[in-house]
């Protein structure tokens, strides 16, 4: 057997240190750059703020296991709530007992600065609180330019909270977009809370419903901030009679004891055209008498992108609100409309909890401001003017042959007289539409249009229309009202 000498074990001795110090270093160093690769890429960013809750929502590279949020009345925090493991998405709610606080987030060995948060009860100190709404900021035509302009602008208000009003990318389908809308919208995101509403360029994709967290199934859903009441609904859903949507929305404007109520959705139902989309008269048939029946003091709409507000109609402020960042159309000359503007934009409502009044200002990327107004629990007077022919019945030219006994539209054949009465108001004008297309003005008693545009088209023989009337009296207001029927010849 060979004996080791005192210098060479000396040696060898050294030799194994030094592997073990190079394997400890290296391993730590490696440790490093693994634990280095962690990083907060989207967020945090709070969600579905309620009087006693706020959702914290944030995204890492990659997934990480010890997940959680320290809050707390100071940067000392002091509270500590926990998401799920395993995730690279996550989501966490608290329940704060203050109603202004500190947070930030940590995942595994990465954490996020110090962020500030507020909930609903805040404003009951106050006595006021801001909410922006604005829509179609989908941007990827000139690089997000103008959406991250508009996104600062707003940023620059402070609100406590703001309504994007759908079409925030170009495709919904397509997850850059939404990370560049995300990185845009960071530091709006960071200072206040954003709602959705779907518009049709989300493309009911599942990342939409990864980044919000709404109430009730966050299609359509409501939430209450101070003394408003905002509904939220998705036209890209189903909601005609009966649909699932239209018995909640029934059910949650019926049901609400906030003096103000405001809708949002997408697509106009009240707008003028111009460049843009048609009013959605469809959709207006189902919902506008709901609206009416249950005291909507404000609704607002995108998806063309310019400015509109109308005169009250029913009572209700229709507003459209679509300068967010894509490229603009120009507004067009509906008699119902009070203003309009073709400009980027967004609307501040400053809400007064003392008074119940919202006063409305719709503003520029550079300060300016393009129109104001105020909606309070008084709500404007609506004339009274209402279709009285056709009626629930078959009418064979003109002549009324059969009043049904249930509740059906009225069957039309051949040419008709629409009749209306308006006995209580004296009327600047009644404007007769068919298929929201103006047919007529009437400057005079009696208030009738002759509808006797032959339909040859051989699809159209038989088919469903809309007649509505604008009826307005010397005052701005305008009172509604709409009949559907089936027209053969
Ligand atoms: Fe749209």
């Amino acid at each position: 057997m060979k004996r080791i000498h005192g210098k060479e074990l000396i040696l060898k001795v050294t030799i194994i240190g030094l592997i073990f110090l190079l394997l400890t270093v290296g391993f730590s160093i490696s440790k490093q750059i693994e634990t280095s690769d962690h990083e907060i890429i989207i967020g945090p960013y709070t969600q579905n703020v309620t009087n006693g809750s706020i959702t914290i929502i944030w995204e890492t590279n990659t997934n990480t296991n010890n997940n959680r949020i320290e809050y707390g009345e100071t940067t000392n925090y002091g509270y500590i709530e926990y998401g799920k493991s395993d995730t690279y998405h996550h989501e966490v709610t608290i329940n704060p007992s203050f109603s202004l606080g500190h947070y930030r987030v940590i995942s595994d060995d990465v954490e996020s600065n110090d962020l500030e948060f507020k909930l609903e009860s805040q404003c009951q100190d106050s006595g006021m609180f801001t909410c922006v709404l604005y829509g179609d900021s989908r941007g990827i035509w000139d690089n997000w330019n103008h959406a991250t302009q508009v996104a600062n602008a707003i940023n620059d208000e402070h609100p406590d909270l703001t309504i994007h009003l759908g079409d925030m990318v170009n495709n919904g389908l397509i997850n850059s977009e939404w990370t560049s809308w995300l990185n845009l919208m960071k530091p709006l995101m960071q200072n206040t809370t954003v709602f959705g509403v779907i518009g049709n360029h989300e493309r009911n994709a599942d990342r939409y419903f990864e980044i919000f967290a709404l109430p009730n199934n966050e299609r359509w859903y409501s939430f209450d901030y101070g003394p408003c009441h905002f509904t939220i609904l998705d036209q890209y859903d189903l909601w005609n009679f009966f649909s699932p949507q239209y018995e909640w929305l029934i059910q949650d404007l019926s049901t609400t004891d906030k003096p103000i109520k405001i809708v949002c959705f997408h697509a106009p139902i009240f707008c003028s055209k111009g460049q843009g989309h048609e009013s959605r008269v469809d959709i207006r048939n189902i919902w506008e008498p709901i609206f009416s029946q249950y005291n909507v003091n404000l609704i607002f709409q995108s998806h063309n992108h310019n400015y509109e507000r109308t005169n009250p109609i029913n009572g209700i402020t229709y507003v459209v609100c679509g300068g967010g960042g894509g490229p603009l159309y120009m507004p067009g000359n509906g008699e119902f409309i009070n203003t309009s503007k073709m400009a980027y934009h967004f609307c501040l409502l400053n809400v007064s909890l003392e008074t119940n009044s919202v006063e409305v200002t719709t503003k520029g990327i550079n300060n300016e401001i393009y129109d104001k107004f105020i909606v309070n629990t008084t709500r404007p007077s609506t004339p009274d003017a209402i279709i009285t022919k056709p009626e629930k019945a078959l009418y064979l030219f003109n002549q009324k042959i059969w009043l049904y006994s249930l509740q059906r539209h009225p069957t039309i054949i051949g040419k008709i007289i629409i009749e209306t009465s308006t006995s209580q108001n004296d009327f600047e004008k009644v404007e007769f539409y068919v298929d929201g297309d103006l047919e007529k003005s009437q400057f005079n008693e009696p208030y009738s249009y002759p509808w006797n545009k032959t339909i040859w088209n051989y699809t159209e023989v038989f088919f469903k229309h809309y007649i509505e009337i604008l009826a307005y009296d010397h005052f701005e207001n305008i009172a509604f009202d709409q009949q559907t029927v089936w027209r053969i010849l």
